[in-house]
């Protein structure tokens, strides 16, 4: 079994401890994922997180969590409206997401790195971060806009499983599990999420490329956006990032 940090400071709040040995690494590599919904963000995250050490930070994770009450996070009236929210496909109102964020800020001085995944989704969100990263002097190295044919999406979405403990994903096809229906890493039973129906993932789309696709430009503005192709193999469409990291001189050896 790899060792993975356990993220539970992330999913808890800010003050919780977590177990990231931050001298194992070369350095912190921080990082933005974009991509519509089902791109194979999380797929990546898991890849760079074992390459870099880098905690892989996902605002859907935590809304998911709080809704299974699985790892003991506060879900007060915000957080259960928040959950409406994603269940529909929409995206949660800006000022929960970032009362979120503010309140687990300290992760960005993580010595282990950080991959956000799923934050920022709007400008109002991207420019929020910007603002709290420069107050800790801290800067992304790059952001990775991984890029995708709709109908393939869909197809990537329908056959996604998740392991509710660990948070790894599957697809039933594409990457299946040894045991099926069970987590190769952790051993407990995978489930679909609600929000992977058709109907809620029109939704969702439509959200991305009126909200999110234009950080696209706004990171390319500021020389971050990296453009990746995500139609090979989970293991090929990060031989590419690692490649286009490497030609824009991002990664030290
Ligand atoms: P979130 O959890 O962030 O979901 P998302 O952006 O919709 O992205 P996904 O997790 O669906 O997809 P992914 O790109 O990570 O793909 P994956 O790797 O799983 O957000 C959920 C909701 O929370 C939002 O809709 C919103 O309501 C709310 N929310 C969260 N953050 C918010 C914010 N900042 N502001 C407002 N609201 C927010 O891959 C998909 C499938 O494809 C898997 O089965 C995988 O095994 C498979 N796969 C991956 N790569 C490949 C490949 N190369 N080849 C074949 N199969 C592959």
């Amino acid at each position: 079994m790899k060792e993975k940090p356990d993220r539970a400071a992330w999913l808890k709040g800010g003050e919780t401890q977590c177990n990231v040995q931050a001298e194992r690494w070369a350095r912190p590599y921080r990082f933005v994922l974009l991509g519509a919904p089902g791109v194979g963000k999380g797929t990546q995250a898991e890849l760079l997180t074992e390459r870099f050490g880098s905690c892989h930070l996902s605002t859907g994770d935590i809304f998911r969590a709080a809704k299974m009450s699985s790892c003991g996070c506060p879900r007060g009236p915000v957080m259960a409206e928040a959950v409406k929210y994603m269940d529909a496909g929409q995206l949660v109102p800006d000022e929960t997401v970032l009362a979120l964020i503010v309140e687990r800020a300290k992760c960005f001085q993580c010595g282990g790195g950080f991959l956000l995944d799923g934050f920022p989704r709007t400008v109002a969100q991207a420019e929020a971060l910007e603002k709290l990263l420069g107050k800790q002097d801290v800067k992304l190295d790059a952001v990775l806009s991984y890029e995708l044919p709709l109908e393939r999406i869909v197809a990537r979405l329908s056959g996604r499983r998740t392991c509710p403990l660990c948070k790894r994903v599957y697809h039933v096809q594409a990457r299946p599990p040894k045991r099926r229906g069970l987590c190769d890493h952790c051993g407990a039973e995978l489930f679909q999420r609600d929000d992977d129906r058709p109907e809620t993932i029109r939704v969702r789309m439509e959200a991305y490329e009126v909200s999110t696709a234009p950080l696209i430009a706004f990171y390319r503005r500021k020389g971050l956006t990296v453009s990746i192709s995500a139609g090979e193999t989970p293991e090929e469409t990060f031989e590419r990032t690692l490649e286009a990291l490497n030609s824009r001189g991002t990664l030290v050896f």
